[in-house]
């Protein structure tokens, strides 16, 4: 067994390398991770345990870190076991706070203290074996660095090698030991049509709790935090951040001690956990990403956005230069709702390629009897009187007109109202003997059950041999109630916690497996299921149902904080708007959906022909830039959030030959003029010619200037002036520039 394999630390030596960046040093029993800008260092103690040392800059090469040392007891009310920083601390010896595990023997003992006991290389990185002091349960931590950007992936496997069952009643997958200091964390909550919120709160003495008890990743909160320390802002200071990866319910708890360490523990979520694990059996967390920047919140997500392009989304074997920009798409579903048919998608197929779009969606109504949302989650069979010939016809036909072909699915879920459920009422999670909560009449089949993971499985497979589908828009319409597994013994019920959503990502990666051309779009109600989890199998996600284009510029803003613009999906819509029914130029909409990978999901077949030919000609501009877009660094200039009158980002490209820069206006008032914009992150000394894809520019702004120039001079879009043809003012106003290196 693993754990048996004790590694001689002699073997070692001193400071010898583990695994490229990182060392471990015998005789201080030091770990040493380095990667970008970032070291990592944690030690065995004393007493055994394992104890974060450092975690921040990259140290000197040379440089002695100390050996770990407990901290010392506060009085008789805080001991050494709950004033030290432990790399996974388990709930026992009195601990007092967040644990990362616990868990009940059979014999009803709930006391687990975890000692070193080894340590060796893995394939990419590296694992440490703790064990319990007295009974044979062990937890093997996972460590990884990227060398590129210093995030390090972390992960636990907790092993029960007692004669008897052990219930983990919680599981993080990491915690994360901050500097002692003050902070400001950072969070993104939201709602259904509001996800995205960026939260901006001091941390105070006490726990602060950002989960989701609801099955998935979910609306309410996503599992990604940042701490600013001291006078941080978007562009300089430290900030430690982290991002979970996974999709089922999950909890990352901020906690400051009563001596005022921060420590930041995530996994899976305890509430209603509880996993039995037999003799011999593990349980495998999710991991846990971390990093560290001291260029402010905007160097955090840079990094994390470059690593999620390179080591997390499907297709990351390829060079990072080479993660194909996502296809400019059309999709039906704001167009035609429920009411799809073959007629009806073919004009609409062709409208869309008159406007240069790569990829036609159809999105709901196609299956089963699906007219509205009552009736055919479940059936995933092509409906004969919307498509008397199958959906080959309409496939033809986009590939005809230069698209490929994509189909909206929802297949963990189920309609009363189906072949399905009546042949499998006990598919679903429920209580046996208790109501069945419906929402959007619809219910969640347990896809932990090996029986619905293979019948998914089977029927994604069937349509994509039979039909030539180029991707799938994965959609998932409710949460989790009444959360019954009744196949399995009552004590083991809980697992569904875990199986479920291992099994999501299993059909998920056999599907791409099979059909490594098909991609996959994350989308839950808009973005209810957007994490790190999620995106190693999906190439882009449905950031939220509400696109009006005025509301994404804040949900973009937040969204970015934690995930990379390549996967977030924009689509240009009606004006009127149908949720909050605010009107806006289509240039405007356009220019907001540009921000991110761009869709068009109006009803097309309205559109006059200037409208249309003012589409074709941004998304024929957008084409140029996407990669800049979508790949490159983002600087997030002027914040739209709190009723901001103005906001711009810039993006720049990985070699600094091009740059774009969007520009909004919410409402001017009283004539005040946007600011110049200070640009970041070009060369200074290369030559950048710059060029507006869209609105004005202010008197005397030079076509050519250096990156110095555009950077301390900055960008002025606009003159004091009333004539609309130079000023840029008004409400609802957009205007997009692209800077090319000479
Ligand atoms: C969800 C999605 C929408 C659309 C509908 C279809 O709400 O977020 O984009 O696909 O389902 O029913």
């Amino acid at each position: 067994m693993r754990h048996f394999l004790v590694v001689l630390i002699t073997t070692f030596g001193l400071c010898a390398p583990l695994h490229a960046g990182t060392h471990y040093d015998a005789a201080k029993q030091t770990f040493r991770l380095d990667g970008g800008n970032v070291t990592y260092v944690f030690g065995v103690n004393e007493r055994g345990e394992l104890q974060q040392i450092y975690w921040g800059p990259r140290l000197g090469e040379k440089d002695e870190v100390p050996a770990a040392k407990s901290m010392q007891e506060w009085a008789s009310f805080d001991d050494s076991y709950n004033n030290t920083p432990q790399e996974y601390v388990s709930w026992g010896a009195g601990l007092n706070y967040e644990p990362a595990l616990k868990m009940t023997f059979a014999d009803g003992n709930r006391d687990l203290v975890l000692h070193y006991v080894s340590h060796k290389a893995s394939d990419d990185g590296f694992d440490v074996v703790l064990k319990d002091v007295k009974a044979a349960v062990y937890v093997t931590l996972h460590y990884k660095m990227e060398a590129g950007s210093g995030i390090l992936s972390r992960s636990a496997t907790i092993e029960n090698s007692e004669k008897q069952n052990v219930t983990v009643e919680q599981a993080a997958a990491a915690a994360w030991s901050l500097p002692r200091g003050h902070y400001t964390l950072n969070y993104l909550t939201g709602r259904w049509a509001g996800e995205w919120t960026l939260n901006q709160e001091a941390v105070r003495q006490g726990a602060r709790v950002i989960e989701s008890r609801r099955g998935s990743t979910s609306h309410q909160a996503n599992p990604w935090f940042a701490l600013q320390a001291g006078e941080t802002n978007e562009e300089s200071g430290e900030v430690w951040f982290g991002a979970l990866a996974w999709s089922g319910s999950w909890r990352i708890t901020v906690e400051q001690d009563t001596l005022d360490t921060v420590r930041v523990t995530g996994g899976f979520n305890p509430f209603d956990f509880g996993y039995v694990l037999h003799a011999g059996e593990s349980l495998e967390t999710p991991v846990f990403y971390g990093g560290y920047s001291k260029d402010g919140l905007g160097g955090a997500s840079r990094l994390l956005h470059r690593y999620e392009i390179s080591n997390i989304l499907p297709h990351r074997t390829e060079p990072v230069a080479k993660l194909k920009p996502r296809p400019v798409i059309f999709n039906s579903w704001e167009a035609t709702q429920f009411n799809v048919d073959d007629e009806g998608q073919m004009a609409l197929a062709e409208k869309a390629a008159a406007l240069g779009v790569d990829r036609f969606v159809m999105d709901d109504g196609w299956f089963g009897q699906r007219k509205d949302d009552h009736a055919g989650l479940g059936d995933w069979y092509v409906n004969a009187q919307k498509f008397p010939h199958g959906l080959k016809p309409l496939i033809d036909k986009v590939h005809t007109l230069g698209m490929d072909f994509g189909l909206w699915v929802e297949p963990e879920m189920v309609n009363p109202d189906s072949d399905l459920y009546r042949a499998h009422p006990d598919w679903v999670l429920n209580f046996p003997g208790r109501d069945r909560t419906e929402q959007r009449n619809q219910m969640v089949l347990n896809l932990a059950r090996p029986d619905v993971r293979d019948y998914v499985l089977g029927f994604l497979d069937k349509l994509l041999n039979e039909n030539d589908i180029a991707f799938l828009k994965w959609d998932y319409n409710r949460n989790w109630s009444e959360p019954g597994w009744d196949q399995l013994p009552a004590a083991e019920q809980k697992r569904v916690y875990v199986e479920f959503t291992r099994n999501l990502y299993y059909i998920l990666d056999e599907l791409r497996r099979r059909h490594p051309k098909v991609e996959i779009e994350s989308c839950s109600g808009g973005g209810g299921r957007v994490d790190l989890g999620i995106l190693r199998y999906t190439d882009e996600v449905w950031p939220s149902d509400n696109t009006d284009p005025f509301d994404r510029l804040t949900q973009q803003d937040g969204f970015t904080y934690a995930y990379t613009p390549q996967v977030m999906m924009a689509w240009v819509t009606e004006s009127p708007h149908w949720f909050n029914h605010r009107a806006t130029s289509l240039t405007y909409r356009m220019l907001s959906s540009m921000q991110g990978s761009l869709g068009i999901g109006a009803n097309i077949s309205k559109w006059t022909p200037e409208e249309t030919a003012l589409v074709k000609r941004l998304i024929g501009e957008y084409h140029q830039v996407q990669a800049t877009i979508t790949q490159g660094d983002l600087y997030r200039l002027i914040s739209p959030r709190n009723g901001s009158e103005f906001s711009a980002t810039q993006s720049v490209s990985g070699d600094k030959s091009q740059s774009v820069v969007f520009a909004f206006i919410h409402s001017t008032q009283e004539g005040r003029v946007f600011p110049r914009l200070k640009l970041e992150g070009l060369d200074p000394q290369a030559m950048y010619k710059l060029r507006a894809i869209e609105g004005p520019l202010a008197h005397g702004t030079p076509e050519v200037a250096s990156g110095a120039w555009w950077m301390g001079h900055g960008l002025e879009l606009s003159d004091i002036s009333y004539d609309s043809t130079v000023s840029f003012h008004g409400d609802f106003q957009a205007s997009a520039y692209r800077l090319d290196k000479q």
